[in-house]
């Protein structure tokens, strides 16, 4: 078993605490315990017992999560650390060496190299710009076929920001149905939609062999937690639940505790409309920067989550034209390669708005000279 770099994470753990303003990151700038949470809230956390608590989730957490997702019961959840870890005990528990599955373009690509690792056969199908980010559904019904296991997605999209409408899942399921394959829906990034409207998520078709994975990460604004999970039918979970057992046994007790408090219907839009609010402002301040170069940049604003995905017309690839604003102004940008797509630049826009607006005015004169 061989792992290919995964490029975004290895740049972001290598300079993301070095630079002065990290530009990297896809959700909004996390709080304190002190400023998210109450003071009788911050006492239950500081009387809980650092036990493993529940393997598979505190029941508590199960109900918060399941109450996000109509006809979702407790069983039809399980907890992990990070999405990212529910993506690899997903691809751990479907996927054998020489296994075919079908992969969205562009995408985060973890779940990408490491089926590829363990041996996969995966083929990619595309979101199009000319199509404002969207797939085209006949590419992708063109390359499954009885041989595919799995079909994976990621909506809201990293790093499009783009947001597949009701009718294209609908369709991508009964894709999915056809030829019998698993559909992995990566849905991280599902809460944070700008205009306030939660996408459909994949578990809203009712096909059996339908796996969602989300977090906190993004749309909750809450990467420390590292909480995650899957929403699957009862056998897949309790499959899952098992090949955890293997890899990190429980999530943290603490973040479980938070995790139900934050997620529970009572709190969890009060969360996610301040980070909207947060994301609109952000937003309009990094279009009206945008707006400086002209035609220089090409951009098909995000439905969702922090990121803009931006094309540009210098002649300067993209790896190298975020080294030296790293190494020039010490801002850090996701160079569109670690996408496998040059000339197009991850801008972070859910920094800290003073922040932001600093490290876009530290790169707009290195940009001028191009
Ligand atoms: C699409 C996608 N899935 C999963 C992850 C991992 O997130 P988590 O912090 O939930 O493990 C990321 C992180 O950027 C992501 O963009």
């Amino acid at each position: 078993m061989k792992f290919e770099e995964f490029q975004l994470e290895r740049n972001q753990s290598t300079w993301e605490n070095k630079v002065d303003y990290n530009l990297t990151e896809s959700g909004v700038h996390p709080g304190t315990l002190k400023t998210l949470f109450n003071s009788d809230f911050i006492e239950k956390i500081q009387n809980t017992e650092i036990t493993y608590g529940f393997t598979e989730g505190s029941p508590e957490l199960r109900e918060s999560i399941a109450s996000i997702y109509e006809g979702a019961t407790i069983d039809n959840i399980q907890a992990f650390n990070g999405s990212a870890e529910a993506n690899m005990v997903s691809i751990l528990t479907l996927i054998e060496p020489g296994d075919e599955m079908v992969y969205m373009m562009p995408n985060y690509l973890q779940i990408y190299g490491f089926a590829r690792g363990i041996g996969a056969n995966v083929k990619t199908f595309h979101l199009k710009e000319s199509l404002e980010w969207k797939p085209d559904l006949e590419e992708l019904s063109s390359i499954v076929s009885d041989k595919t296991k799995l079909i994976c997605i990621c909506n809201p999209n990293n790093p499009t920001g783009s947001v597949l409408p009701k009718d294209m899942v609908h369709k991508i399921g009964e894709i999915a149905q056809r030829v019998n394959a698993w559909i992995l829906s990566d849905e991280v990034y599902r809460g944070a939609e700008l205009d306030g409207n939660e996408c459909n998520s994949f578990w809203e078709i009712g096909y059996e062999k339908t796996i969602v994975n989300c977090g906190l990460s993004k749309a909750y604004g809450l990467p420390g937690l590292r909480l995650g999970w899957s929403i699957s039918n009862k056998d897949y979970i309790n499959q899952c639940w098992a090949t955890h057992d293997y890899t990190s046994i429980s999530i943290g007790r603490l973040s479980d505790v938070i995790g139900s408090y934050v997620l529970h219907p009572d709190n969890r839009l009060n969360t996610l409309d301040q980070i909207r609010k947060s994301l609109n402002n952000n937003l309009e301040l990094f279009q009206n920067w945008l707006e400086g170069f002209g035609n220089h940049f090409r951009f098909i604003p995000p439905q969702a989550g922090a990121m803009a995905f931006v094309g540009y017309d210098w002649k300067i690839n993209s790896s190298k034209l975020i080294e030296k604003l790293r190494d020039e102004t010490s801002v850090m940008l996701v160079a569109g390669d670690w996408y496998g797509m040059d000339n197009y630049v991850r801008f972070g826009y859910g920094a800290k708005s003073a922040d932001l607006k600093e490290a876009l005015d530290r790169i707009s004169p290195v940009l001028k000279t191009l």
